[in-house]
């Protein structure tokens, strides 16, 4: 299917170290993009330049902290500023942090809400600009079940995530005409460090998984297809979507 072919394309792709950012920039390095991989931590000789490359795709690190603000707005000048545009922006980085709401410090609520929210905003701004100008381009966010459902002990978290879910609404309602693509996934329960805690915790992982139909955790490289779908052209008429991966546990 030529609709899914990213050859020729050029992604960035946040938080690409580790989890659910490192199978989405192998998935689309496999459709044929050139990867920009961007996280805290990210530098040579990472696991997911050793994915990327083996596919034959060209790959490039960045590193940045999400936490601070002047960081994500240089990183934003400095990719929208590059002669080789950025066609598609997975706007993946996220971290968490648990804490009944009674005790959830202002330092937590405000790393959180910055990371997950306010950076993804700063960032696709400055890229998705130069998207409009040119007529096209791909942006994803990586929404959560947070974005439907209140969570348990992560109000930061949720109050984020039901925010990038408004904010891929906004942008696609701005940005739809000038055919940029604006959407979101929403993954399910995805066994990576984010969700550590609840899979270390019997009571939290039993009662989990007992609500998947799928009958499984998921794990990072079932993000990989949707991502590709929607950074691809078989996703052009697709506008302000939140799309679920998440074996289920919204229909039940
Ligand atoms: N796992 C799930 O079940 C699940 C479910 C719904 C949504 N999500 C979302 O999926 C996304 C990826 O999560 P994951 O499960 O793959 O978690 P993960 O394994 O903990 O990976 C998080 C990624 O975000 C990066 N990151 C964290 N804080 C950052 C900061 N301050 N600046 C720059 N990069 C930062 C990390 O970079 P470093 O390695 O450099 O720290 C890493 O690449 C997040 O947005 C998360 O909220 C996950």
């Amino acid at each position: 299917m030529n609709a899914f072919d990213l050859t020729g394309k050029l992604a960035v792709v946040t938080g690409a170290s580790r989890g659910i950012g490192r199978a989405m920039a192998r998935g689309l390095a496999e459709a044929g993009a050139d990867i920009i991989g961007v996280s805290a931590s990210l530098g040579p000789g990472s696991d997911v330049e050793k994915d990327v490359t083996a596919t034959g795709r060209a790959f490039e690190a960045i590193r940045t902290d999400f936490a601070d603000p002047d960081a994500v707005r240089a990183l934003g000048a400095d990719l929208a500023g590059r002669e080789r545009p950025v066609d598609i922006l997975v706007n993946n980085a996220g971290t968490i942090r648990r804490t009944p709401a009674a005790q959830h410090s202002d330092t937590d609520w405000e790393l959180v809400l910055q990371v997950n929210l306010s950076a993804q905003f700063a960032l696709t701004r400055a890229v998705g600009a130069g998207m409009v100008a040119r007529g096209h381009g791909k942006v994803i966010f990586t929404a959560s079940l947070l974005s439907y459902q209140g969570g348990i002990t992560v109000p930061g978290y949720t109050a984020a995530k039901h925010g990038i879910a408004g904010l891929t609404k906004a942008l696609a309602n701005e940005w739809a005409p000038h055919s940029v693509n604006v959407n979101a996934i929403a993954p399910g329960y995805i066994a990576t460090d984010n969700t550590q805690a609840l899979q270390d915790d019997p009571v939290r992982s039993k009662a989990i998984l007992e609500r998947i139909p799928a009958g499984r955790w998921g794990s990072a490289d079932d993000l990989a297809g949707a991502t590709v779908f929607l950074a691809s052209g078989a996703a052009d008429y697709i506008h302000g979507t939140t799309l679920p991966v998440d074996g289920g546990w919204l229909g039940r």
